[in-house]
């Protein structure tokens, strides 16, 4: 069933200048928004001034806006300004939403204010008739994670529970499925009979952008590897599904993420940016890692053996997010010492697929060059959907295909548990670097070339 209204609360907050206020404005320009929105906010701001914000802010992302669609996005917004430890505040909500049969309540707050603002919503009533979307992260460890979702639980059962990845909702995410499920020539060699490792890489150029109060408490591993590099590595290592029901793809991203072997601690490094001691809101010590880089293994018959490399850091080189699945070498060398093939998704930026292949090199001799068969899907289709606006818009119809289950959430806490429990300290790494010099040791012979390094090599061969 679709819903009528939209609740957001942190209205004023960063996630919805930045990511959700822009994403509503694509699904007004779309006219997929039928819903009446209200904000929640304890900034004490008056009607106008809301609205100016949300303007200024769609405009800072889309410098192109239509004002129409924007008067009409804008037109009967609604802000209730209140504390979140105060009932008042929900007591105003529930008389503001009450003609509505369908609430969505987007909590686009810090993750400690969850159970008790769903507690709020249940003391009003509105959860009865609500969905609750949470972003992540979603607790901060195994034992935290199923605390909340007990907590949760007592409010609401799972079908009302919408829990956030991003990272579910970006195109180029989803077509690792399409592109392995899809095509014939690859899921074949999709397996450790052909592939020999992967490489995911969540790169980012920049630090943590004020947010040191948050981030500190947090760390790499929880605010991106728990979640969105855990998501990318199922979606390329899970089976297929039976169908594409919500339920099927989770029932085989558990087994997947269940058949991930403990992790090694002495496979794992934490690095921290130099100068992140001296952000504002991070603490004096802090040992709070802002790169994590590990290698894992997943003990099933597809993948048995295979290491697996994972990535991710503030302050690197730039800002990239890719997979690179290194392929075998063919059984002899006929044409003498040849480059393996490659597969290269780019799902961020420019986000494509790169193939890398062996051709006959011109001349005389037969010996091999490496060549790239390759796509850029923007090019080639247009536009891509932002994550946010398809994510608000399966919330809004009660799709829950691109949110995570409870169990996927606990088991990707599993995974990582003694490695937040018994951390080894933090190394530290110059900005614009590649992270610590042990995480480039964790892969023999070095991480496979990603971003502008990879396009240059793929130049060179073209
Ligand atoms: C968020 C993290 O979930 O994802 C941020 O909290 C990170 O630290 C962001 O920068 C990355 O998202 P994207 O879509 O830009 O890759």
């Amino acid at each position: 069933m679709k819903a009528d209204a939209l609740v957001l609360f942190g209205a004023t907050g960063d996630l919805a200048k930045k990511k959700l206020f822009p994403a509503l404005y694509d699904l007004e320009d779309l006219n997929e928004l039928d819903v009446q929105i209200f904000g929640v906010a304890s900034s004490r701001w008056s009607q106008e001034v809301f609205k100016e914000n949300v303007v200024t802010a769609i405009k800072a992302r889309k410098p192109d806006v239509d004002q129409a669609v924007l008067d009409k996005l804008t037109g009967d917004m609604q802000l209730i300004v209140g504390d979140y430890d105060d009932p008042a505040t929900f007591v105003a909500l529930a008389e503001a939403i009450k003609e509505f049969k369908l609430p969505v309540i987007y909590l686009a707050i810090a993750p400690e204010y969850f159970a008790k603002i769903t507690t709020a919503l249940a003391e009003v009533g509105i959860t009865k008739r609500a969905r609750v979307v949470v972003e992540k992260p979603f607790g901060r460890d195994y034992e935290s994670a199923k605390q909340l979702d007990a907590e949760l639980k007592k409010l609401l059962p799972e079908e009302q529970i919408y829990r956030i990845d991003h990272y579910l909702g970006k195109e180029a995410v989803e077509d690792l499925l399409v592109f392995r499920f899809a095509n014939t020539l690859f899921e074949p060699v999709w397996n450790r009979n052909y592939v020999s490792s992967i490489q995911i890489t969540m790169a980012e150029s920049f630090g943590i952008d004020g947010r040191g109060k948050f981030y500190d408490g947090v760390g790499a591993t929880r605010d991106v590897l728990q979640n969105h590099i855990l998501q990318v590595l199922t979606m390329l290592t899970m089976e297929p599904p039976i169908d594409m029901g919500s339920e099927s793809m989770q029932n085989e991203k558990i087994k997947v993420l269940s058949a991930i072997r403990d992790i090694n601690k002495n496979d794992v490094v934490r690095g921290q940016f130099d100068g992140y001691l001296d952000e504002e809101g991070v603490a004096a010590n802090s040992d709070t890692e802002t790169f994590v880089a590990m290698k894992l293994f997943i003990d099933n018959w597809r993948w048995a053996g295979v290491p697996i490399y994972l990535r991710t850091g503030k302050k690197l080189p730039e800002t990239v997010l890719e997979v690179v699945v290194e392929f075998k070498q063919p059984p002899r060398a006929l044409f003498g010492k040849s480059e393996s093939n490659q597969v290269r998704f780019r799902l961020g930026a420019k986000d494509g697929v790169d193939i890398s292949l062996q051709a006959k090199k011109p001349g005389t001799k037969l010996i091999t060059e490496t060549v790239d068969l390759s796509v850029e899907f923007v090019a080639e289709f247009g536009d891509r959907q932002g994550p946010y606006e398809r994510l608000l818009r399966a919330a809004m119809l009660g799709d829950h295909f691109r949110f995570t289950r409870i169990d996927a959430v606990l088991h990707s806490w599993q995974i990582l548990e003694d490695l937040l429990k018994n951390p080894h300290p933090v190394i530290s790494y110059d900005s614009s670097s590649w992270g610590p010099d042990a995480a480039q040791e964790l892969v023999p012979g070095g991480w496979a070339p990603v971003g502008t390094e990879a396009d240059k090599l793929k130049n060179l061969h073209q």
